[in-house]
Formats: structure tokens, sequence, C-alpha cells
């Protein structure tokens, strides 16, 4: 039987916070057949495999003699052993989901996704953003930014305090904007501050691409509520979205050129609009998925297995690929080394 018509064999290796939904979503997924989950820590990996009906075990080889099918895998254990999970499923060729980041250097994501190029084996990155509706829907809108502002802060949760903000949170915004601005960076300029441990907990970073795009970007993790916004300013659009939300508006110069037109020549003779409300006079549109057939409602983290098994079903390329994951591992790494870099020139130790 045509192996793309049988049910896909997965299993997901790491079952703590993330790797928990994984199996989950995979559970409820047609076409999917979830074996097994692996993970150290018995009760855990027992008691996902309880409520989600499948096989567990401590260690990966366990699995591959197992279920020699295995056709996929999900790798949500912590970044510093994605490598150590993936590798022995790319040489065999079995399709890998690693969780963002792809690694924690710009040396070790290299390594994997040259090694998932060298088996011939598909790599998908965890970048779930790019599944969110908001994203999905100014990704359809071909836009080609001038700049770029994002802010993702939220309270401290300590949990990934063994790698910094910009690893952890800031990374899934410098995928987005590569994406957008879909050029080489080239200067790089950040700040940030670590509080409780030697990592950064917040940092603002100024990236300026070959392009002439501007993207700045602020993540902290030590906020007093969540906030994840990203608003983009093109030739043509203003474009404000927001991740948590899951929406956002448009404003197009070219959707508006008889209000401008009206308003400039009002300017040119030298009226006064103090008391006129600039966003009564424009039309503002909601942010809508153009392509058909896509389910706006579906949540990101179903939205992204469902495509990293439909790469796998039709051979198409995923949409997070090695060479996107790597990146935005390289674009953190050059932040964080900005941030190392930095020098406070006339700040006194007894200043802040
Ligand atoms: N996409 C997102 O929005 C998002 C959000 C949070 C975390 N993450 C990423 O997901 C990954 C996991 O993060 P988490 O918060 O779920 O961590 P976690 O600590 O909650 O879970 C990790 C699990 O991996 C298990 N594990 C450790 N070594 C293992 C091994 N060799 N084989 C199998 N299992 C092993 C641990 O026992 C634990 O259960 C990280 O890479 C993280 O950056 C992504």
């Amino acid at each position: 039987m045509d192996p793309n018509h049988q049910p896909v064999d997965v299993a997901v290796i790491g079952v703590g916070r993330m790797g928990k939904h994984h199996a989950r979503i995979y559970s409820q997924l047609t076409q999917v057949n979830l074996v097994a989950v692996v993970d150290p820590d018995a009760d855990r990996a027992g008691a996902v495999a309880d409520e989600f009906d499948c096989a567990c075990y401590a260690e990966l080889e366990e699995l591959l003699e197992a279920h020699p099918g295995l056709r996929a895998a999900s790798i949500a254990v912590p970044t510093a052993l994605h490598a150590d999970a993936a590798e022995p499923l790319l040489e065999r060729k079995i399709a890998c989901l690693i969780e963002k980041p792809l690694a924690p250097t710009v040396a070790e994501a290299k390594r994997l996704a040259d090694r998932a190029d060298r088996c011939g084996a598909l790599l998908q990155v965890g970048h779930t953003e790019r599944f969110n509706p908001a994203v999905r829907a100014v990704a359809t809108m071909g836009i080609q930014p001038r700049f770029i502002e994002v802010d993702r802060v939220s309270p401290m949760t300590f949990r990934s305090l063994d790698i910094g903000v910009v690893m952890d949170m800031m990374i899934h915004d410098l995928d987005i904007v590569l994406m957008l601005a879909a050029s080489p960076i080239e200067r790089v300029d950040a700040a940030g501050v670590a509080v409780l441990g030697e990592h950064e907990d917040v940092a603002n970073a100024r990236l300026v691409f070959a392009s002439g795009c501007v993207a700045n970007l602020t993540a902290s993790r030590l906020a007093m509520k969540t906030h994840r916004k990203m608003r983009i300013v093109s030739e043509d659009a203003y474009v404000s979205l927001d991740y948590a939300k899951r929406d956002g508006v448009v404003i197009r110069k070219s959707d508006n050129a008889a209000a401008l037109e009206g308003l400039r020549r009002q300017l040119a003779a030298g009226s006064d609009l103090a008391n006129l409300d600039y966003s009564e006079l424009v039309h503002i549109d909601q942010l809508t998925m153009e392509s058909p057939g896509d389910d706006p409602d579906q949540d990101p983290l179903t939205a992204q297995l469902t495509s990293f098994i439909h790469a796998i079903r039709s051979g198409d390329r995923p949409t997070v690929d090695a060479v996107a994951g790597y990146a935005a591992v390289d674009a953190a790494e050059r932040v964080i080394d900005a941030v190392a870099r930095h020098r406070w020139e006339g700040l006194s130790s007894a200043r802040v």
C-alpha cells in the first residue's frame, strides 16, 4: 500500500510542558497514529501514555526497536538536548518537528540542518507563531516593510532560565521579522539586562536589513502583564497585529486615496484640522486570511502539527524548514553578541 495513504506513525520525545500538547493534538488528528512517547521521567511518560492511549519508553533506542515503521517525531526535550534526540531519528530518515529554538547555538543548528539535508530527512522547526492566524494573514499580503516594531513581554514564569530572553522569547519575533523583511541582516545593535541569573531577562534590539528595513524588538520576561504586539509600516500599509488575540488591523494608503487627498488639500489651504479624528477619517480593515481553505479558528499548535503531517505526506517543503530555524538562531545569537558587546559609556556602577 502507498505509505502516503496510511496513517503516519508518530512519537513525541519529551513530554513536559510542550510535548504533552504535541501528544494530545496528534492523538486527535485524523490520518495520524500516535504510537508512543519517550521521557526518562517514568511517571510523566506513563501518565501521558495512559491519557492518549499509546506506549511509553524511557529511552529513544527502545522506541526505535519497538516501532521500526515510525515515520515522524516531535522533539520537545530541553533545547540543549535537541540534537542528541533528533540525530538518531534523522539518520533513519524519520521526519522531525524540533521545538523552537532549533538549537542553543548557531554551530549546533547548522549541524542539525546539515544532518537533515545529508540524510534526506524532513526537518521542521516549531516556530508556532508562523501558524498564528494574524501572522498567516500578514504573510499572504506580500508586504514590503519599511520598519517593524515588536513587543513581547510577560511575567516571570521561572522556566527556561538556562537560556536568556532573546533565545527563549525574542526568537519567535526574529523568525517572523526575517520572513517579512526577506533580506539579509546588515547590522544589529542591542542592549539587555540580566536580573535573576547570568542571562538577559529583558532586551531590546534594532536590526537593519540590506533592503533598508529596520526592526525594533523588545522582549521581557519580567513584565507585570502579557503583551505581544507587532506593528508593520510599509509604503502602502500600516498593520497592527496582536499575537495573543490572534487578530489585527490594516490601513492601506491605496484604500484611502480620496480621504487622504482631501486632507492634503485642506492642509495645503492652511485649514486647521486639529479637531479632526484621523482614525475616523480612514478606512480600517480587519486582518483576514486570504487563502481559501485556511481555518482562522484553528489554534496555532494544531495548525503547525497539521502542516508537519501534510509536508510528510505530500513531500512539500515544510513551512518553517531547517534553513528558517537556523536563520532564527543565527539572528538570536547576533542579538545576544550585540548585548554582550554593548558599551555602557559614562555609566558608573553607582548609577542604574
Ligand atoms: N513553541 C513554543 O511556543 C514553545 C514554548 C515553550 C517551550 N518550547 C520549547 O519546547 C522545548 C521543551 O520545553 P518545555 O518547556 O516543554 O520543557 P520541559 O522541561 O517542561 O519538558 C522537557 C521534557 O523533556 C524530558 N527529557 C529530558 N531529556 C530527555 C531525553 N533525553 N529524552 C526524552 N525526554 C527527555 C524531560 O523529562 C521533560 O519531561 C524547548 O526546546 C523549548 O524551547 C517551545
